[in-house]
C-alpha cells in the first residue's frame, strides 16, 4: 500500500529507531506497519500487531473513534490519554494517509509519552499551593495584630508591645521562608556554581557548634563529636556545607528535649566520609520517614511552626548533599531518637 520494498526497509528503520510509538492502519482500519515502541505500549509480542484491527488492540473508545473519524474526514487529530493497561499520559496525534489524488488511503497514529510532563506541572502547582499557603498563615496572622492595635490596642503599651513583638516574630518567619526558598531554588536551578575544595569537617561542625551554641546551652543539651583524627578531607562548597551542618544540627536541637544528648559521628567509609547526627529527641514515626526530605514537609506543623520552622530545612540539605554526589540518610524511634546521615566525597 505504501511503497517500494526498498522505501518500506528505509521506512522500517526509522520507525524502529523512535521512541513515540507508531501506527499505521489502512482504509480498513488494519495495521499496516507499527514500530517496536508500539508493539511494546500495547503488549505485544514482535510483529503481534501487523494485520489486525486497531479496535483489536485499543480498548481506548476515543483513540478508536478518532481512528474512524480521520479515515472519514480527513482531518488531523489530537487528544491527550492515558493507554489503558498503562499509567503512562500518552499525546495521540492520528494524521490521514492520502494519495495523489487526496483520497484517503489509511491513517498514522503517533503516541507521544507525556506523563513526565504532566507530573511535572502537578508538582509545580502543587508547589505555588504550598509556598502561598506557608506563605499566608504569618501574613493573616501580621493583619490580624495590627488590625486589633488600629483597633485601639494601641492605647495600651504592655499590648502594643506584646502584639507589635508578635509581628516581628511573623516577619521574621516569613523574610526566613522567602531565603530558604531562594537558596532551594538557587541549588535546584544550578544557577548557584558549587565551588568544591578540600574541607575539614570536623572544622566546619566545630563553626556550626559556636554559631548553634547559645541554643544548645539554653537547652541544658550535651553534645559530643566523635571522629579519627586521621580523617581526610572531603570535596565540598564550605558554605553548602555549612548549611547542611547547620539544618541538621538545629533540628537536632529543636526536635530534642532540655537536657538531651547530641551525637556527632565522622567516620570514612570507602571513598566517602558519612556523617550522623543522633539525638535523644521525639523521633520521627515510621510512616513520615521517606517524606521528610520533602519540601514543607513537617510531622507536627504545629509544634514545627512554633519553632519558627518553615519545612525547607530538609529539603535544602538533601538537594545539597546529592548535588555534591553525596546521599542523606535517616533512621528514627518514636520516644528514643533520630539519626540523620549524610554523606560527602573525598578529596
Ligand atoms: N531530629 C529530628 N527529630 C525529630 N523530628 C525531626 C528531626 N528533624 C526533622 N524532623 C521533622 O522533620 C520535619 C522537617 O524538617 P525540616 O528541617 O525540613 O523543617 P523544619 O525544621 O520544620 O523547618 P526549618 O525549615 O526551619 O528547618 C520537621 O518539621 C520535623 O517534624
Ligand atoms: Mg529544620
Amino acid at each position: 500500500m505504501l511503497a517500494t520494498i526498498q522505501e518500506e526497509f528505509q521506512i522500517k528503520a526509522i520507525l524502529s529507531s523512535m521512541i513515540d510509538a507508531v501506527i499505521v492502519c489502512d482504509v480498513s482500519g488494519r495495521i499496516a506497519m507499527a514500530n517496536k515502541a508500539a508493539e511494546s505500549l500495547f503488549l505485544v509480542g514482535e510483529n503481534g500487531l501487523v494485520g489486525k484491527l486497531f479496535s483489536e488492540i485499543s480498548h481506548d473508545a476515543k483513540i478508536n473513534q478518532m481512528i474512524s473519524e480521520v479515515l472519514h474526514n480527513g482531518n488531523e487529530l489530537f487528544i491527550e490519554t492515558d493507554v489503558s493497561p498503562n499509567i503512562q499520559i500518552f499525546r495521540v496525534h492520528v494524521a490521514p494517509i492520502k494519495d495523489q489524488e487526496d483520497v484517503i488511503n489509511g491513517a498514522v497514529a503517533v503516541f507521544h509519552d507525556v506523563t513526565d510532563a504532566r507530573n511535572f506541572d502537578q508538582m509545580r502547582s502543587q508547589f505555588v499551593g504550598n509556598v502561598s499557603h506557608e506563605l499566608r498563615t504569618p501574613l493573616t496572622s501580621i493583619k490580624g495584630f495590627v488590625e486589633t492595635l488600629l483597633d485601639g490596642a494601641m492605647e495600651n503599651s504592655t499590648t502594643c508591645r506584646r502584639f507589635l513583638s508578635i509581628i516581628d516574630a511573623e516577619t521574621n518567619r516569613l523574610g526566613r521562608l522567602i531565603d530558604d526558598l531562594l537558596t532551594l531554588s538557587s541549588i535546584e536551578s544550578k544557577e548557584r556554581i558549587i565551588y568544591p575544595k578540600p574541607v575539614c569537617i570536623q572544622h566546619s561542625i566545630r563553626s556550626v557548634m559556636n554559631i548553634l551554641g547559645p541554643q544548645i546551652s539554653e537547652k541544658g543539651l550535651q553534645v559530643e563529636f566523635v571522629y579519627n583524627s586521621d580523617l581526610p578531607r572531603v570535596l565540598a562548597d564550605e558554605d553548602l556545607l555549612g548549611q547542611v551542618l547547620i539544618n541538621l544540627i538545629d533540628n537536632a536541637i529543636k526536635y530534642t528535649p532540655p537536657h538531651g544528648k547530641i551525637m556527632i559521628r565522622s567516620r570514612q567509609r570507602g571513598s566517602r566520609v558519612i556523617t550522623t547526627i543522633t539525638d535523644t529527641g521525639m523521633g520521627i514515626p515510621h510512616e513520615s520517614l521517606p517524606r521528610v526530605f520533602e519540601r514543607f514537609y513537617r510531622v507536627d506543623k504545629a509544634r514545627s511552626r512554633d519553632q519558627g520552622g518553615t519545612g525547607l530545612g530538609l529539603a535544602i540539605v538533601k538537594h545539597i548533599v546529592e548535588s555534591h554526589g553525596g546521599e542523606v540518610s535517616v533512621a528514627s524511634e518514636i520516644g528514643k531518637g533520630t539519626t540523620f546521615g549524610v554523606s560527602f566525597l573525598l578529596v
